[in-house]
């Protein structure tokens, strides 16, 4: 994998080994802070503004004053990719903390100004499980109420993670009193009866810009979406499910816990909507369906 050593830190570039931070960081001693994963392919971001939106919804709603407006933020993202000349898939990771300070609870005085980075990795497409579909398993929701900002408190969903991968496993889906929430890093549908089921965007979910993208899809293609929250007792009897994130794209879910979903396999309606994802993405290499 390639190497970009160039990094966003505050609003300059810099090596990415002059980027060093004091062990007194509010985002590594209180997980104070928010960040985002940006989808790269071919050298171009994805959703670019759509991040950096919700970057700025997770910030304000932490109280986390940004100095950057919307259009400063989107060119900088972008600068980074060039200055590094990246041109494969790949991605942005950025977070934002509430600065370098002595550790106390309460927020530090103004003039301590907030941390920000952001560096960009090699991300190739998952394609043999885009094609495939994945396995997951059901674990209960213990996060806090306030899933819609991105922050950097992410220890329920690493739990989750792993007791995913030490069952062999892609993905943890959340459920609250069994009602499906979201997954441990992506958002989670359910298809029966030619309609596609989904949370809401309430409080208790991110609001995945990869969910949105599917949204809009879904209304082109006339297939009805429900926001309406699924239960675990739902999951046996549907015809299709599957996950959406910037790093997963849209993936077919074909196994829960012990289940199989319908006959295991990536169901029609789950195909159409990952073709029209790569047609929207502009994804014109390494094609879902050209894969064996
Ligand atoms: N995860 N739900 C959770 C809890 C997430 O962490 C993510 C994203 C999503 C999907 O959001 P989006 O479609 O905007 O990527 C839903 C990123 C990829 C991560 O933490 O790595």
């Amino acid at each position: 994998m390639a190497v970009y050593p160039i990094v966003l830190s505050q609003k300059s570039f810099a090596h990415k080994d002059k980027l060093t931070y004091p062990f007194e960081e509010r985002g590594l001693q209180f997980g104070d802070g928010v960040y985002e994963v940006i989808r790269i392919y071919n050298g171009k971001t994805h959703l670019l503004q759509e991040h950096v939106e919700r970057l700025f919804t997770s910030a304000e709603a932490i109280k986390l004053s940004l100095d950057y407006s919307l259009e400063e933020m989107i060119s900088l993202l972008e600068k980074l990719i060039t200055e590094n000349n990246m041109t494969v898939d790949g991605k942005i990771y950025l977070q934002a903390s509430r600065g370098s300070v002595t550790r106390d609870h309460v927020f530090p005085e103004e003039s301590v100004e907030p941390n920000f980075y952001a560096y960009i990795e090699d991300l190739p497409r998952n394609l043999k499980y885009l094609q495939k579909g994945v396995s997951v398993i059901t674990t209960e929701d213990i996060r806090w109420d306030l899933c819609y900002i991105k922050s950097l408190n992410l220890l329920p969903n690493v739990l989750a993670k792993q007791a995913a991968k030490e069952q062999g496993c892609f993905e943890a889906i959340l459920h609250k009193d069994r009602r499906v929430t979201e997954a441990s890093s992506s958002n989670v549908f359910l298809i029966r009866d030619g309609s596609i089921y989904t949370h809401p965007a309430t409080n208790g979910i991110l609001r995945g810009c990869v969910r949105m993208k599917v949204f809009e899809i879904a209304k082109k293609l006339n297939i009805p979406i429900v926001e309406e929250a699924f239960s675990l007792d739902d999951i046996p009897s549907a015809d299709e499910m599957f996950l959406t994130s910037t790093t997963a794209e849209v993936m077919p879910i074909v196994k829960v816990d012990e289940g199989q979903v319908k006959d295991g396999k990536p169901g029609p309606i789950t195909r159409q909507l990952q073709a029209a994802y790569e047609e929207d993405a502009h994804i014109t290499i390494n094609k879902i369906a050209e894969t064996v």
